[in-house]
């Protein structure tokens, strides 16, 4: 296992381009086993959850092919059960349910586990595919679902935490080959929602209201290859913009879309950073440390979850007391006890994270837990005085592409080196 080490203190300057978003290239790939002819899918960012979707289609029979960002997919002859031993690897696994469900009318996919950031139910998912008319069982471990046809319902994705992402996917996935038309209420309004939406209808299917809470599926008998690119990874441009408000002079994103990170700039900016936003490129400039804030995480358009942990990172040395509350994971706070070993000083007080800034983090060894929990230990080394060890870095090669090498790129004195 490879680890990180950091030697904090260097300013940041210059700029780098975004890699495709992971969360919209897992839902994506899985897309393509709708139909039997080859779909092309550029910009997938070089990730182990990628790796791992492409394994987990070619488990189930499809063709594959990677040259570098480019992926093919032809998955012309497929089955239906995706074994413990691929799932068992990435959570998103569970989005091949609904397109196995749309095309094969069945499927077999072993239960996703927890993870670190909490209890991971995927109980939206079922209810929406028992409304297309499918019958849902769970045993040994492995859901099954089955339907000698599908046919269009009005159904509410919405949980007491609010939208889901990867539910959302799932039930559009499995509608838009059904007989009828979906409703699908409460939807997930992320970007990678509508990328998704987006080459669905690339593919023939008809839905419309994709980005709102109201998805309307109309269902169609195939669908046909396609070529896509896909988005830009707009956490991994958040992520990039919070190490340069951490100790940057100038920083640029390039390849970005400015919307889909408009709530991450506006609270940048309300940490006291100016922010100069182009037509794809946002620069953060710096401005000393950060103002202290409340912050609360929401489903899109509001502030994302997945950064919540880089921006805890930022406010351990703001000059005030902040207050952070995820309110999709309450448990996503891996990262703190971490950060304390930093010398930051926050207190846990139920889902919400209370911190008072600090002067300044001292280099330690630490530990990455999970995706965007090890991104903060990394952001939290560059400010801290001395050498900060990142063990585990295996977490952040699952959803940033060179992450190493692109702040070394911004002048990072950064080191991956091989654990013994
Ligand atoms: C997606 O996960 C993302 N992953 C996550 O990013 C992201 O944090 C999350 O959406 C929220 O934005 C991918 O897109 C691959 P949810 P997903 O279903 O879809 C509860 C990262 O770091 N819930 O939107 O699995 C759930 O427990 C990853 O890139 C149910 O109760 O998340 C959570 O509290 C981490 N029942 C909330 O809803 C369900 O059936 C939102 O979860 C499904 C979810």
């Amino acid at each position: 296992m490879d680890k990180i080490l950091i030697h904090g203190g260097r300013p940041l300057s210059g700029s780098i381009k975004v890699s495709g978003s992971k969360n919209s290239s897992l839902p994506i790939l899985a897309a393509t086993l709708l139909t039997p002819e080859p779909c092309v899918v550029q910009g997938v960012p070089d990730l182990s959850d990628t790796h791992y979707m492409l394994q987990i289609l070619t488990h189930l029979g499809a063709q594959v092919e990677r040259a570098s960002g480019t992926v093919t997919v032809a998955a012309e002859n497929i089955e239906s059960v995706a074994p413990y031993e691929v799932v068992r690897k990435m959570r998103a696994s569970v989005c091949v349910l609904g397109p196995l469900l749309g095309r094969c009318k069945e499927a077999t996919v072993s239960l996703p586990g927890g993870c670190v950031i909490g209890d991971r139910p995927i109980d939206l998912h079922l209810t929406g595919f028992e409304a297309l008319g499918a019958a849902v069982r769970v045993e040994g471990g492995n859901v099954k679902v089955f339907a000698p046809k599908l046919t269009g319902a009005v159904i509410n994705l919405r949980g007491k935490f609010g939208p889901t992402v990867l539910g959302t996917d799932n039930v559009m996935m499995a509608a838009v080959l059904a007989e009828g038309v979906t409703v699908i209420e409460g939807a997930a309004q992320e970007p990678e929602v509508v990328d998704l939406a987006n080459f669905l209808n690339k593919m023939g299917a008809k839905i419309e209201g994709a980005g709102t809470r109201r998805i309307i599926i109309e269902g169609v008998a195939a669908l046909h290859g396609v070529e896509h690119a896909v988005i830009p990874d707009r956490i991994e441009a958040g992520t990039f913009l919070v190490a340069g408000a951490i100790c940057g002079k100038e920083v640029t994103v390039k390849r970005v879309e400015p919307e889909h990170v408009r709530s991450i700039t506006d609270v940048l900016g309300s940490c006291g950073f100016p922010i100069n936003i182009a037509d794809h490129a946002i620069s953060i400039l710096p401005n000393g440390e950060a103002k202290a804030l409340e912050l609360i995480t929401e489903p899109y358009p509001g502030f994302p979850t997945d950064m919540q942990a880089q921006m805890c990172a930022l406010l351990s040395t703001s000059d005030g007391i902040s207050v952070v509350t995820d309110n999709i994971f309450p448990q996503r706070y891996m990262h703190v006890a971490e950060l304390k070993r930093m010398g930051a000083q926050m207190q846990m007080e139920g889902g919400t994270a209370v911190i008072q800034g600090v002067d300044r983090l001292f280099g330690a060894q630490v530990m990455a837990s999970d995706l965007r929990a090890s991104a903060a230990l990394v952001l939290a080394g560059l400010k801290a005085d001395g050498i900060t060890e990142v063990s585990r870095v295996y977490h952040i090669d699952r959803g940033y592409e060179r992450l190493d090498e692109k702040l070394s790129e911004l002048g990072a004195h950064i080191e991956r080196v091989k654990e013994a």
